[in-house]
């Protein structure tokens, strides 16, 4: 008899059995280009805690680490009801939170699609339409009622430099967002006149990011959390810093060396300079044809944004170079960013062996008929497009934790890729593994656990809101003066 052992999980290879050979060379080189093994990523994890600290210095580094004025995590029993408004890559969402005081809260939301020219369109019109939105909003839910100025947290997912709670000086965009007349100013003025122009009774409390909120509104349900991550169509994370720790803050702010300050990294940024990321040609491609090369070179190998690209750009290499799609028109594949992440989750999660809803998907989207060997090399270069991103994503996590010393928490993620994409999350688990040697532990013991967050855009921008007031009533300070703006900006 012979002792088999527990059964092996299933290969996400699938059987390679009937490719052929130059298509397994090329599967094997995309392997060979697209893995991050255990060394490399403790190496990346080491240079990004370097990098992490000089954001934080004086003379600041490409990850921007901003100090954003939300000064304490929440004690859950906070209370009120407050507006939050959150305009991400792709929605705009407005919401009404009630903080119920017991570590529990109810909200009213309503979504609003952004008009796909907005990202590149004017200025006046993106704070316009942001503006009708929430007039939109305040009618549905509030008709016939005489509101008063009503405070509203904004979450403003893009760098913005904070010399106080309310308002942020955009350093640059992210996320394809190309509007001019933004960057370089403080969009909290700009919103606040497109309200006015509309007679919207609302006025900004505090301008928030959204993984800033992800760690706040996490904490309030988890008080274990210590960091709060976005893993969607860009990335990012936040976490607490003490002010001695800050340097650039030195003779900017007269507090206690030990007052906690959560830090928005703007980690996207990790690595501009191209020293330590096993970036491959397709990588270096996306950023050059990028609105904004040389910028975010973390997140576009990570984002939800960027993952179809790569994939789309391999696929049109090995075309032209003969390997897959002979003798089809590949016109529909020509298209930047034609292919989204949920494309890619879709043929990874294709469960038959001969992968026939792959087959389908480019039958019915790209007009192309693939081979059976053909669509297995689609389906292994997804794999390691989505797999690369969790792990370079838990790199990331790594390195906030060995910075801070903390060996044990939990993390608040959010974010499509994060929330959809296959296996993404078990992948960053088991990278974390790898990094801190968790050799001898089960996933359900790890110490270190990135979880599903609470809605940070809502009950965190509520909860941010709701501190600041705390803070103000406390006689504490809130923010500082103007002319440290200049000081902040990078
Ligand atoms: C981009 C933005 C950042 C945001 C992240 C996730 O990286 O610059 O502010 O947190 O996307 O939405």
């Amino acid at each position: 008899m012979v002792h088999l052992g527990p059964k092996k999980p299933p290969s996400r290879k699938g059987s390679m059995a009937d490719v052929p050979r130059d298509l397994l060379e090329q599967i094997s080189q995309l392997e060979t280009i697209f893995t991050v093994d255990a060394n490399k990523l403790k190496a990346i994890v080491e240079h990004f805690i370097k990098e992490l600290e000089k954001g934080l210095s004086k003379e600041g580094g490409s990850i921007p680490m901003i100090p954003t004025w939300v000064m304490s995590m929440p004690d859950g029993k906070e209370k009120g009801s407050y507006l939050a408004l959150d305009m991400g890559g792709t929605n705009l969402r407005v919401c009404e939170v009630q903080l119920l005081g017991n570590r529990d809260f109810d909200i009213t939301q309503s979504k609003y699609h952004m008009p796909p020219g907005m990202k590149t369109g004017t200025s006046e019109q993106l704070w316009d339409y942001i503006a009708e939105c929430l007039e939109a909003f305040l009618q549905s839910h509030h008709p016939d009622e005489a509101l008063h100025e009503l405070s509203l947290g904004f979450t403003f997912s893009y760098p913005c430099s904070q010399t106080a709670i309310d308002n942020g000086v955009l350093q640059r965009w992210t996320k394809g967002f190309d509007i001019d007349g933004v960057e370089g100013h403080d969009v909290q003025p700009m919103f606040e006149a497109a309200l006015k122009r509309k007679n919207v009774p609302i006025h900004v409390t505090a301008l928030i990011n959204d993984t800033t909120g992800t760690m706040v509104a996490s904490n309030y349900t988890d008080p274990e959390t210590q960091m709060g991550c976005i893993f969607g169509t860009g990335c990012n994370a936040a976490y607490f810093d003490v002010v001695k720790n800050i340097p650039k803050l030195e003779g900017l702010v007269d507090l206690d060396p030990e007052t906690p300050m959560a830090i928005n990294c703007e980690w996207g940024a990790f690595d501009n300079e191209h020293v330590i990321l096993p970036r491959t040609k397709y990588d270096v491609q996306i950023d050059e044809d990028s609105p904004r090369p040389n910028q975010q070179a973390f997140e576009k190998m990570i984002a939800g944004l960027y993952l179809g690209e790569i994939h789309r750009i391999v696929m049109l290499d090995l075309y032209e170079q003969g390997f897959i799609f002979e003798n089809q028109s590949v016109e529909a594949l020509k298209k930047p960013y034609s292919i989204d992440a949920s494309l890619l989750s879709q043929i990874e999660e294709d469960p038959f062996e001969n992968l026939t809803e792959v087959e389908d998907l480019f039958t019915t989207r790209f007009g192309i008929q693939t081979t059976e060997p053909e669509r297995k090399l689609v389906r292994r270069l997804a794999e390691l497009i989505g797999d690369r991103s969790a792990r370079l994503s838990a790199a990331g996590v790594a390195a906030i934790c060995k910075k801070k010393g903390i060996e044990k928490c939990h993390v608040g993620a959010d974010g499509s890729v994060f929330n959809k994409y296959p296996h993404f999350q078990e992948r960053g688990a088991q990278a974390l593994a790898e990094i801190f040697g968790w050799h001898d532990l089960t996933p359900t013991q790890y110490p270190i656990k990135v979880q599903p967050a609470e809605d940070g855009s809502g009950v965190g921008a509520a909860l941010i809101a709701a501190l600041t007031a705390k803070r103000v009533n406390e006689g504490l300070p809130v923010g500082m003066k103007p002319e440290i703006i200049a000081k902040l900006s990078k």
